[in-house]
């Protein structure tokens, strides 16, 4: 995990040859549909796990079967909230259950208008009640011009202020992390990599292309 030196608590996984690999047969035109949803679901899954060694932990006494002996349990993995934003991040989610089986969801479905506006529609919110001890990670694989994460997460803040808020992407173009940062200083953004830009039509370069239609076939 590297923190990125121009933004406060904003990570990338460039250091990850496994996630690196995955990221190279996701951005490749030649992956069909289920290897790229495949490939959301392992990312969601390591993932979750480098998010858990940011998390604190607990030292507890147990006994084995033979003796009594120290452990740990990581108390903040079971205080989890996953927002998943539709469509492309549904395999994102079913990574992180994996890893946050205890985690409550809430679904958002949020579509961006044309170029130059790419003015947000949000049509459909379920929030769960969030409380202070949960961590809140909003998956959303493309990190692109930033304006369907602002939204989210006002929506978000409506259902309470959670212990941290963390936007989890595939890729994040520099601009959309800057929008983000400005409105919510506080989140914290991971995301396998950090792109170069955006183009004019508000796709990430060198990018993937557009992330749900690849995972599900359907334009
Ligand atoms: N959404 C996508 O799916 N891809 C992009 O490059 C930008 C936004």
């Amino acid at each position: 995990m590297i923190k990125d030196e121009r933004w406060e608590k904003v990570y990338s996984f460039d250091d990850s040859p496994y996630l690196m690999e995955i990221l190279t047969e996701l951005r490749n035109k030649e992956t069909d549909s289920i290897a790229f949803r495949k490939g959301l679901v392992k990312l969601g899954r390591f993932m979750g796990y480098e998010i858990i060694k940011t998390m604190d932990i607990e030292k507890i006494k147990i006994e084995t079967p033979l003796e009594e002996t120290e452990g740990i349990i990581v108390k903040d993995r079971r205080n989890i909230v996953i927002v998943t934003v539709l469509r492309a991040a549904v395999p994102l989610m079913e990574g992180l259950v994996k890893v946050f089986e205890h985690a409550r969801i809430g679904i958002v479905s949020a579509s961006r208008g044309k170029a130059p506006k790419f003015e947000i529609e949000m049509n459909y919110i379920k929030i769960p009640q969030i409380t202070p001890e949960d961590t809140v990670i909003i998956a959303d694989p493309m990190i692109a011009t930033g304006s369907t994460l602002v939204k989210v997460i006002e929506e978000v803040k409506k259902y309470g202020t959670p212990k941290r808020l963390i936007v989890l992407g595939v890729l994040a173009a520099p601009e959309g992390i800057e929008r983000i940062k400005e409105e919510f200083p506080e989140a914290e953004i991971f995301v396998t990599k950090i792109d170069r830009e955006l183009n004019s039509k508000g796709y990430i370069l060198p990018g993937l292309g557009d992330a749900g239609d690849r995972a599900f076939g359907a334009p």
